[in-house]
C-alpha cells in the first residue's frame, strides 16, 4: 500500500444477520436459519491529505454502517484499515488510542448526538478530558471555547444546554466537539441532512473553511449528490454496499460512467433561469 496516504481501506465488509421472521415460526418447528445482510460488501479506497471525499448513495445502501467502521465503532467482519500506514483495524490498547484522536466523526442527527444534560462546554471539552486528562479544567474550558468561536459561536455558548440552540447550532456545537482534538481525518455522516436548506448550506461552507484553516482530510457523506458535489474533489457512487464508480469529482459528475451514477445525476432538480 502506498505510503503517502492517509487512509487506506481495503476490502472491508459487514454483514447484519436477520431475524427469522418469528411470524412463521410454530411451537415445535427447528429454529429457522438466521439470513445474512450484506450492509458493506467490500469497500475499497485510499485516501491522500487533503483530499475531500464524498461518498453519495440512496438510504440503506451501507454509508452509516461504512463511516462507523473506518471509525471502529464497529468491526468490519474482514478487511483491511491503515491510517498513516499504521494498521488501524487491528490497533489495539494504546496505539488504538492513540489513533482514535487523530480521526473524528461529525453525526448525523445534533440533536441526538449531544448529551441534552450537560453544558456545551462540557460537551465540546468531553474529547480532551478523555485524551489529554492532565489539561487543566480552565485550559480544557480555555479550548473549548476557542473552539466554539471557530465554528461561529461565541464563548457565551460555554454555559447553555444544546436545547438552548437551533438545528444548525447544534452542529456547529457537534463539528467544535469533533475538532477540538485537532483531528487529521474527519468523517461527516449527512451532516446537513436534518437542516433546512439554507442553513445545511452554511455548514457545508463552515466545514470547507475548517477543512483549509486546520488542513482536515474530509469523508463527507450524503444521500445529496448536490451537497457532496459542493466540497468533494473525489467521489465515490455507493449501491447495495458497494463503491460502483469512484474518480476525481469532475470526472463522475461531468461524465458518469455507472448507470447508477447517470440515474443519480439525472434526478438532480435543474434550477429554472
Ligand atoms: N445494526 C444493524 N442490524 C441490522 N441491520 C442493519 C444494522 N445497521 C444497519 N443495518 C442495515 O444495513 C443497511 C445499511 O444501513 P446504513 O445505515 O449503513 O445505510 P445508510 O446508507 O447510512 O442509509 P441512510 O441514508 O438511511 O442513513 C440497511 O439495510 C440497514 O437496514
Ligand atoms: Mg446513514
Amino acid at each position: 500500500m502506498a505510503g503517502d496516504s492517509l487512509l487506506e481501506v481495503r476490502d472491508l465488509r459487514k454483514s447484519y444477520a436477520v431475524a427469522p421472521r418469528a411470524i412463521h415460526q410454530a411451537e415445535g418447528d427447528p429454529p429457522a436459519a438466521t439470513a445474512e445482510f450484506v450492509g458493506v460488501d467490500g469497500v475499497t479506497f485510499s485516501l491522500a491529505p487533503g483530499e475531500t471525499l464524498g461518498i453519495v448513495g440512496e438510504s440503506g445502501c451501507g454509508k452509516t454502517t461504512l463511516a462507523r467502521m473506518l471509525l471502529r465503532l464497529i468491526e468490519p467482519d474482514s478487511g483491511e484499515m491503515r491510517f498513516r500506514g499504521q494498521d488501524w483495524r487491528g490497533a489495539r490498547g494504546a496505539d488504538l488510542r492513540a489513533l482514535r484522536r487523530r480521526i473524528q466523526m461529525v453525526f448525523q442527527d445534533p440533536i441526538a448526538s449531544l448529551n441534552a444534560r450537560m453544558r456545551v462546554g462540557a460537551i465540546v471539552g468531553e474529547p480532551l478530558a478523555i485524551h489529554e486528562p492532565g489539561l487543566s479544567r480552565a485550559d480544557r474550558h480555555a479550548r473549548a471555547a476557542q473552539m466554539l468561536e471557530a465554528v461561529g459561536l461565541g464563548s457565551e455558548a460555554l454555559d447553555r444546554f444544546p436545547h438552548e440552540f437551533s438545528g444548525g447550532q447544534r452542529q456547529r456545537i457537534g463539528i467544535a466537539r469533533a475538532l477540538i482534538l485537532r483531528p487529521e481525518l474527519v468523517v461527516a455522516d449527512e451532516p446537513v441532512s436534518a437542516l433546512d436548506v439554507s442553513v445545511g448550506a452554511q455548514i457545508i461552507e463552515l466545514l470547507d473553511r475548517l477543512r483549509r484553516e486546520l488542513s482536515l482530510t474530509l469523508i463527507l457523506i450524503s444521500h445529496s449528490l448536490p451537497v457532496v458535489a459542493q466540497l468533494a474533489t473525489r467521489v465515490s457512487v455507493m449501491q447495495a454496499g458497494r463503491f460502483v464508480e469512484s474518480g476525481a469529482a469532475d470526472q463522475v459528475l461531468q461524465s458518469p460512467q455507472h448507470p447508477y451514477t447517470q440515474a443519480l445525476i439525472a434526478a438532480v432538480p435543474e434550477i429554472p433561469a
